[in-house]
């Protein structure tokens, strides 16, 4: 997928909208049928999951777009105040801020991936850690108060995950760096261990960027995601999960 799928994604919604309007316009003006706003967002849920799926979008993209206007209708019934709507839109937008351009949203990973993660690391000997999209910091906290020997350091795109992890690390007072920033700016060499937990869009460019600036012998280390047409040297089962851990040594 592009950057642009963001854009692309408002401008057949901004399409979408306008057809069932004129569609339902028009049905009034040459029919006795009056249709209410439900058949209007109706129409338009309708409208909008075909063209995601004729533009070949992936499937849940369709789905979204056709539980989405149903939602708004659902939630106009609840007679919500609209402070509320605007609350929801700034949480929401500083949560996912960033995810138009990254094609990775915000979510945590689960704290059974933490023991065989331990595992991995050095135990005899000092070294350095990165989470790269380090999110709300809670995989660098724990890594951090059980590793003496590591240094930590995460790095966050999205304003909210990563003011939120930046707090907790003041209260923990955590042996834990986090800065604010996109991942592709800050180089890699310095660093033993690299650990994301991305999307499948991220995959080649990250371990591209991880190729060219990890230093031999380091460890790239992915969660749930594995690198397309490269073969990882672990392959690490949590727990009864779906979800692996991959690992590829430089
Ligand atoms: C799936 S979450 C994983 C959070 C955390 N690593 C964990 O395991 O709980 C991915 C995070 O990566 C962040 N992210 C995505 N692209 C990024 C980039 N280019 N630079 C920095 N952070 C990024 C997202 O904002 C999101 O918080």
């Amino acid at each position: 997928m592009k950057k642009s799928v963001g854009l692309k994604a408002l401008l057949v919604q901004l399409i979408s909208l306008m057809i069932s309007f004129v569609v339902l316009h028009v049905s009034r003006q040459f029919s006795d049928f009056r249709p209410e706003f439900f058949y209007f967002l109706l129409t338009h849920a309708c409208l909008a999951a075909s063209l995601f799926l004729f533009l070949r979008f992936d499937w849940w993209w369709a789905l979204i777009q056709f539980i989405f206007p149903l939602c708004v209708f659902g939630f106009l019934q609840q007679n919500i105040p609209s402070y509320f709507y605007l609350i929801a839109l700034a949480v929401f937008s500083l949560l996912f801020w960033s995810t138009y351009k990254t094609q990775v949203p915000y979510y945590p990973s689960k704290t059974s991936l933490l023991p065989p993660l331990r595992e991995l690391l050095p135990k005899d000997s000092e070294f350095t850690f990165v989470d790269l999209g380090s999110g709300m910091g809670g995989l660098l906290f724990d890594l951090s108060s059980r590793c003496e020997q590591g240094h930590f350091f995460g790095i966050e795109y999205a304003p909210l995950p990563w003011l939120i992890s930046r707090l907790r690390q003041i209260m923990k007072r955590a042996r834990v760096d986090i800065h604010y920033g996109s991942f592709f700016d800050c180089h890699l060499s310095k660093f033993d261990v690299v650990f994301c937990y991305l999307s499948p869009a991220a995959m080649t460019a990250i371990w591209e960027k991880a190729k060219h600036e990890m230093r031999p012998g380091t460890l790239f280390l992915s969660y749930e995601f594995i690198v397309p047409s490269v073969k990882p040297d672990i392959v690490l089962n949590i727990e009864a999960e779906e979800a692996l851990l991959y690992g590829w040594y430089l």
